[in-house]
């Protein structure tokens, strides 16, 4: 039948030019995916260089990073794709985690959009970097525990940096993110992301920076950054948190503090009141500490202005009250701003001792006396 015949042409004709399969560590495998990538962009003009009918080596393409794979070191694999800022639309298309050997993923500054592309990107199990950061992705982030089949559609364990700034998720503050357990660095500030901030993360043995600025978190700060041993950068302005700074006192405050890492501890812009405990005087190696716009009361108390490496103090529009201490020897502070308290007596002497101040913010107190 000549019907029959045509179909078996056209087989034969497109089994012809369809590219014979690859290996999967292999660079005419990884050279398809990134046109399958492209294509499902829709071929943006910032992706040119991707080109099917170019002769060049695909690792060459922008963005396009390859490296030997360690298992065989005769076959090239992408292993990063560096693609912001080229005005990409759409989502994260599937076919990017058939890379193999993808471990870096940065798409950050696009307009990227849709529920966060967990399913795709659950088959990346060796991405280690995924920056998605300033794109138009929505909740949910990761799906919760219990709609996970045997973790799925989780990111990959190995994840060590997770960036998610400025996009659009909302809901609750995602808790699936404890399950990350090689997190270094998680950034999810400037979204929409509600409740609390889930004690989980305090099994996050390798965390070293958490910024969830700029939400809508509520709750109490979490006690567990006070006694991680790796968190050194800890970054909550801008949220609805209340309470005290640290769980009252009985809780083993001192003990809790002395372990923490923490040097750079931003609170600002919250609702939380209370005093300055005593205990976050055992946070030795705090550089910054950012407390500015809350309802602290109390004195401020003289172990801040003699802490050996604090640079930046910034406790404005507090309702902190008393005097300052005489001696002031926080020889490395560059910026300290105590504006808007409620704060008396005489200005201490020992700030023109300060040789590293370049900074220095004491209006709308009560101060008697002036700077000499
Ligand atoms: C996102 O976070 C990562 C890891 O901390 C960082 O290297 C990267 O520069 C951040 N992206 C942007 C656009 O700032
Ligand atoms: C934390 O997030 C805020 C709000 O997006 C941003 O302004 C700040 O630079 C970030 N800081 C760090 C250390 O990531
Ligand atoms: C404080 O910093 C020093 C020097 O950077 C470091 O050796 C030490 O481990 C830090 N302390 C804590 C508790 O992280
Ligand atoms: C110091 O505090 C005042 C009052 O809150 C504020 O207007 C000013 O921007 C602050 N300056 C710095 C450098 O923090």
């Amino acid at each position: 039948m000549p019907s029959l015949l045509i179909v078996l042409l056209v087989f034969l004709l497109l089994a012809g030019v369809s590219p014979s399969p690859q290996p999967a560590t292999g660079g005419g495998g990884d050279r398809d995916t990134l046109l399958a990538i492209t294509n499902a962009w829709g071929r943006p003009p910032g992706l040119s260089s991707w080109d099917p009918a170019s002769s060049t080596d695909h690792c060459t393409w922008k963005g396009v990073t390859c490296a030997s794979a360690a298992d065989d070191a005769s076959t090239r694999a992408v292993t990063e794709l560096s693609l912001p800022a080229l005005d990409l639309r759409g989502t994260v298309p599937t076919p990017v985690c058939s890379l193999k050997h993808l471990a870096r993923l940065d798409l950050s500054h696009n307009r990227l959009a849709g529920s966060f592309p967990g399913a795709a990107l659950s088959a990346c199990a060796r991405l280690r970097f995924l920056d998605l950061s300033h794109n138009l992705f929505s909740a949910p982030l990761l799906p919760p525990a219990d709609d996970d089949v045997q973790g799925s559609r989780s990111l990959s364990p190995a994840l060590a940096h997770l960036n998610l700034s400025a996009n659009r998720l909302d809901g609750e503050f995602p808790a699936a993110v404890a399950r990350l357990t090689a997190l270094q660095s998680l950034h999810l500030d400037a979204n929409r992301l509600a409740g609390a901030i889930p004690d989980a993360l305090s099994g996050l043995a390798s965390l070293t920076l958490l910024n969830a600025s700029s939400n809508r978190l509520t709750g109490a700060v979490p006690a567990w950054a006070f006694r991680h041993a790796r968190l050194r950068r800890l970054y909550l302005s801008d949220n609805d948190l209340s309470g005290e700074l640290l769980p009252p006192r009985g809780v083993g405050v001192a003990s809790v503090t002395a372990a923490s890492s923490l040097a750079e501890l931003d609170l600002s812009m919250n609702r939380l009141t209370g005093e300055i405990p005593d205990g976050l005087r055992a946070l030795r190696n705090l550089t910054l500490l950012f407390l500015y716009k809350n309802r602290l009361t109390g004195t401020i108390p003289a172990w801040v202005f003699r802490h050996r490496k604090l640079q930046q103090l910034c406790l404005d529009e507090n309702g902190f009250s008393g005097d300052l201490p005489r001696d002031i020897t926080a020889h490395n502070l560059v910026l300290l701003n105590l504006s808007g308290n409620r704060l008396s007596g005489e200005i201490p002497r020992g700030f023109g001792h300060l040789k590293n101040l370049k900074r220095l913010f004491l209006q709308n107190n009560r101060f008697t006396g002036r700077l000499c």
